[in-house]
């Protein structure tokens, strides 16, 4: 089990089964975002602007932020963003 800052929890099991894709948000602070991308820079992970994976090695810009997304092992999409959707006046 993962706990986030604002107390939520992200809890992991172990399974046979087949693991389906999905798509994780994480809202971060400006330093936050800095310390996670470098991480992924570090790895030579490869990062996208969007949720399609067309923006190789780009991130956004939406609502006045920053946001980009990448893959865990599993091939959960990832994503981290400095400002809630909207609150800039993007509408994806
Ligand atoms: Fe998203």
């Amino acid at each position: 089990m993962v706990t986030t800052e604002n107390g939520a929890n992200l809890d992991y099991m172990e399974t046979d089964g087949e693991i389906r894709p999905q798509h994780y948000a994480f809202l971060v602070s400006e330093a936050e975002f800095d310390e996670i991308f470098a991480r992924i820079r570090e790895r030579d992970l490869p990062y996208w602007a969007d949720p399609g994976r067309t923006q190789l090695g780009e991130i956004n810009h939406h609502d006045g932020g920053r946001g980009v997304y990448f893959e865990d092992p599993n091939g959960h999409l990832l994503e981290i963003i400095t400002r809630q959707y909207g609150s800039g006046g993007w509408n994806p």
